[in-house]
């Protein structure tokens, strides 16, 4: 398990190496975030979803077949019952460098201390305002103060180098950027600003007319703060600036204003358990079948993986201005 054997390593056919797996573990969620889900949803049957035994399983696979990172997912991944099996089994699997999540927050303060414990070594957490009433109408059910409180509660549990994701839309929040910012700085955090993508029909809000560039986004904090290029990378999507005189990163996540699919590292599977080559596109794999088909047989699910390989394309091809090309949801996904 330490080295994968270089046969099995996961190279697509445009010679990207797949050394990043997303794992979605619900497609449930305690909020409805206006960009990712429409008002009215109807979540997966339980017996649809893959159990937290079968998802350990496939972590396992995909380490094997030299997977050095995994992110969990959702929906809101805290919100499954027994999770935290998941990531002690996650978290003992020995060749994985980053076992990481990406949550909206609101179970941290139940949860921090054993997802610590369990081996996560970063998390991401969503924060799209500081103000209660704006983070209430974004998220259609969130209180600030849970994610504030959830924030606080990974930092008491000794997580470093926490990041804020904040999606931003145009008259909904672009004019907190700076001040989001400015909270990353004094709380030492990282922050990502991320592009809205086109998955799914949500009803809320035109995306064409919402959308707000990263460009715009810099040049706005460029008023307020220095920002400095830099190189450095997490493996993801975001290409990073260092705010002069803080240890804060501003990433941006810019998938219609620059494309980063020719670096493409990663593959995510679905709470269904469906590997999706591309979170533009709809090319995938029933991992699902394999599994359940081959209880003991993990070679067999290494081959289903291997094989998907020749079927990622090459990129996506998100346009904000006609309806969606895809139907899934993020929360279907987690990105
Ligand atoms: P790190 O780099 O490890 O911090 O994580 P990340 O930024 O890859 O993951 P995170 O879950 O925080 O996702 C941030 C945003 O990036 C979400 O909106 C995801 O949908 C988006 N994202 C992640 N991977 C991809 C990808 O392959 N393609 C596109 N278009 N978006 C992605
Ligand atoms: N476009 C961009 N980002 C999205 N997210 C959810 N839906 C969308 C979308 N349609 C973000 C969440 C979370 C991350 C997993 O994806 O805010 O931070
Ligand atoms: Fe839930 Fe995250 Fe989707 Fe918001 S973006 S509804 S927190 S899954």
């Amino acid at each position: 398990m330490l080295n994968p054997d270089p046969e099995s390593a996961l190279i697509d056919r445009f010679g990207r190496r797949i050394t990043y797996v997303r794992l979605s573990v619900t497609d449930r969620c305690d909020l409805r975030c206006v960009y990712c889900m429409a008002e009215d949803m109807r979540f997966l049957p339980r017996a649809q979803v893959l159990t937290l035994e079968e998802i350990a399983r496939l972590g396992r696979c995909f380490v094997a077949l030299g997977v050095t990172k995994l992110r969990v997912t959702g929906g809101e991944p805290l919100v499954r019952r027994n999770v935290l099996w998941l990531f002690e089994q996650l978290g003992a699997l020995s060749g994985l460098h980053e076992l990481t999540l990406t949550t909206n927050g609101t179970q941290l303060p139940r949860l921090a201390a054993g997802l610590k414990a369990a081996g996560v070594t970063r998390l991401n957490i969503s924060l799209d305002s500081l103000r209660p009433e704006r983070f209430h109408a974004i998220t259609r059910l969130g209180e600030l103060r849970q994610t504030l409180d959830g924030i606080a509660a990974a930092q008491a549990a000794g997580f470093a180098r926490i990041k804020l994701n904040s999606v931003v839309l145009k008259h909904r929040n672009h004019d907190e950027v700076g001040d989001l910012v400015a909270f990353a700085m004094a709380k030492g955090l990282d922050i990502s600003f991320i592009e809205e993508m086109p998955l799914g029909v949500i009803g809320d809000h035109d995306r064409g007319e919402a959308f707000y560039s990263s460009a715009q986004i810099r040049a706005d904090l460029a008023a307020r703060f220095e920002l400095l290029p830099t190189t450095e990378t997490t493996g993801g999507p975001a290409r990073y600036w260092r705010v002069a005189g803080s240890a804060t990163r501003v990433g941006f996540i810019s998938p219609h204003s620059h494309n980063f699919c020719g670096d493409c590292n990663r593959v995510r599977v679905t709470a269904e358990g469906r590997l999706l080559l591309c979170l533009g596109q709809e090319y995938s794999v029933d991992l699902r079948r394999a599994l359940r088909a081959n209880p003991t047989d993990d070679e067999r699910v290494h081959h289903s993986i291997r094989q998907a390989m020749s079927i990622k394309p090459r990129g996506h091809d998100f346009d904000l201005h006609g309806q969606p090309i895809v139907f899934r949801h993020m929360n279907a996904t987690g990105g």
